[in-house]
């Protein structure tokens, strides 16, 4: 509303260039500043120059239809396989390829369970079950869109786009096919649907930001949520208690130390015998000896992060077969104080749920962590330290990878300065997901601080 008024106003502002101009401009120019104020991202008015005169035109609405995605046409696609960061990413790769077809796409299933190659077991789970659906939606307006299979009319039968598969069918041919179907005759039929491949294994056409952009519409639904917060309490919990355990020991602790709470760095810490045996097979087969990191080279490079607080608890996410290995406790340099799940009394919490709800909590765990440290071949890491990126640059920070920055996240399998783990920010201009997700010894931050 506000805005067709704003509209008029400029049309009755170019027919009348009378006396009243001066009154008629200073309202247009406090609507404007008004609008760039409330809506700063938004850009939906084009300028032009009329006799020196700056007028405002194509005032579209700022939500809808001009910049909005077809709500009557939908595309449909299979189910979402395998672990939580391949979901994510397919998920994102399906609306992405929803938004190129210019169609809403029908909240497709997860899975919450994680059963290679036995697709038929995968146990499948409403999106928003994981995820709020309005919210998504409210976020992602105007750049993807979600629908439910209640919305469509069922008027005509879906179209089914069948993708492509092997060595002759590449990522120019595949675009081709969606290029093609977004164009008549099929471009007027309510749903497309595409069968076969889950969409992680289907080509990528999109850059790093737009991953982005999705990654950010997905909030937690309140009740994992609320377990997420849960989590996090008991580690700060845990923090307090250390303290004035330091504190009775002596330890000096500056008074201005003791009001903040103790930060808590989350490990990704990949050590299980199944990462062990895949990053050897990536190391002799990438040809980089940085892929796989030991127990004691973990700790020691956490140990040698510059300029960390002291006490931090350490927060380990680990595979729930290191659960009962407590040699993953011990060797921690002195004011780091390691917990895992179970020591930290919270495995009760994750034992309620599937495999990808707990890794969904996990994830949160780690996202929200002072300082984050991962392997820069684990793709669960990778989509942590994007996500801590992107939270990064909304405070407005230039240099990503100054070493004093809040929140940062580090590599351990890369070595950095003194002795530590090499600092790490997603490159969201980077053209590929691949180039910063599915493994790199590239962290995007030099070896000594920018
Ligand atoms: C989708 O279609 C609507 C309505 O036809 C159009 O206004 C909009 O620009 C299109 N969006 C994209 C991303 O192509
Ligand atoms: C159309 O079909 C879907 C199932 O494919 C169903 O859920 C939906 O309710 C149907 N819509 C109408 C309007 O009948
Ligand atoms: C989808 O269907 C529901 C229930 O009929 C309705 O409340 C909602 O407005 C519809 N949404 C759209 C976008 O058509
Ligand atoms: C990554 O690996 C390549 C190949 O082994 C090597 O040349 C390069 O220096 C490594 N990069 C870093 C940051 O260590
Ligand atoms: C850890 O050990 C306990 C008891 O020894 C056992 O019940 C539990 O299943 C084990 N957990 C894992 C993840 O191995
Ligand atoms: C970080 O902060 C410390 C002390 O506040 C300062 O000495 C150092 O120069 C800073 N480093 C950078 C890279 O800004
Ligand atoms: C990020 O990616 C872009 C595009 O690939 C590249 O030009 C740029 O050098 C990269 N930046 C860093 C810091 O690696
Ligand atoms: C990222 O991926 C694109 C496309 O696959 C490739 O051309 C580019 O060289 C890659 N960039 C880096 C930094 O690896």
């Amino acid at each position: 509303m506000e805005v067709s008024s704003n509209g008029q106003r400029s049309i009755y502002c170019l027919r009348h260039l009378n006396p009243k101009i001066f009154k008629c401009l200073a309202t247009l120019l406090v609507l404007l500043i008004f609008r760039v104020i409330l809506f700063p991202t938004i850009s939906s008015f084009g300028r032009i120059e009329e006799n020196g005169l700056v007028v405002v035109r194509n005032l579209s609405p700022l939500y809808g239809s001009d910049f909005g995605i077809r709500v009557d046409k939908f595309l449909e696609v299979p189910q979402i396989v395998w672990g939580l960061n391949n979901q994510k990413i397919a998920f994102a790769r399906a609306c992405l390829t929803a938004r190129m077809l210019n169609r809403t796409l029908l909240m497709p299933s997860l899975s919450a369970s994680l059963f290679y190659k036995e697709v038929e077991r995968l146990e499948p789970i409403s999106f928003d079950k994981i995820f709020r659906f309005e919210e998504f939606n409210s976020r992602c307006n105007g750049f993807v869109r979600l629908g439910r299979y209640m919305n469509i009319s069922n008027r005509t039968k879906p179209i089914e786009l069948s993708k492509g598969s092997g060595r002759k069918w590449t990522i120019e041919r595949d675009l081709e096919q969606l290029e093609e179907y977004s164009k008549e005759p099929f471009d007027q039929s309510e749903v497309i649907r595409i069968v076969g491949k889950n969409p992680f294994l289907w080509h990528d056409h999109w850059p790093v930001k737009d991953y982005a952009k999705v990654f950010e519409c997905l909030v937690l639904v309140d009740e994992i949520e609320k377990e997420v917060d849960k989590v996090i309490s008991r580690i700060r919990e845990v923090g307090s208690k250390v303290r004035s355990k330091f504190d009775s020991d002596g330890t000096v602790v500056q008074s201005e130390n003791l009001l903040q709470p103790v930060p808590y760095v989350a490990v990704h810490m990949r050590i299980e015998i199944d990462w062990m045996i895949h990053c050897k097979k990536l190391e002799q087969r990438s040809k980089i000896n940085q892929i796989c990191s030991s127990k004691e080279e973990i700790m020691n490079r956490v140990g040698n992060i510059l300029g960390m607080k002291m006490p931090a608890v350490v927060y380990l996410a680990v595979a729930d077969s290191l659960l009962n290995d407590s040699s993953i406790l011990k060797g921690w340099k002195e004011g780091l104080l390691p917990f895992e799940k179970k020591k930290l009394g919270i495995d009760k919490i994750y034992k309620k749920y599937p495999y990808l709800i707990q890794s969904a909590i996990d994830y949160e765990v780690c996202l929200r962590a002072d300082v984050f440290v991962g392997n820069s071949f684990s793709t669960f890491s990778s989509l942590v330290v994007l996500g801590r990126t992107q939270k990064l640059m909304k405070t407005g920070v230039v240099d990503l990878c100054d070493t004093n920055l809040s929140w940062p996240s580090y590599a351990y399998n890369i070595l950095g300065d003194s002795n530590g783990p090499r600092k790490w920010i997603s490159n969201m201009s980077d053209t590929n997901l691949k180039n910063i997700s599915y493994g790199s010894n590239d962290t995007s931050c030099g070896k000594s601080p920018r």
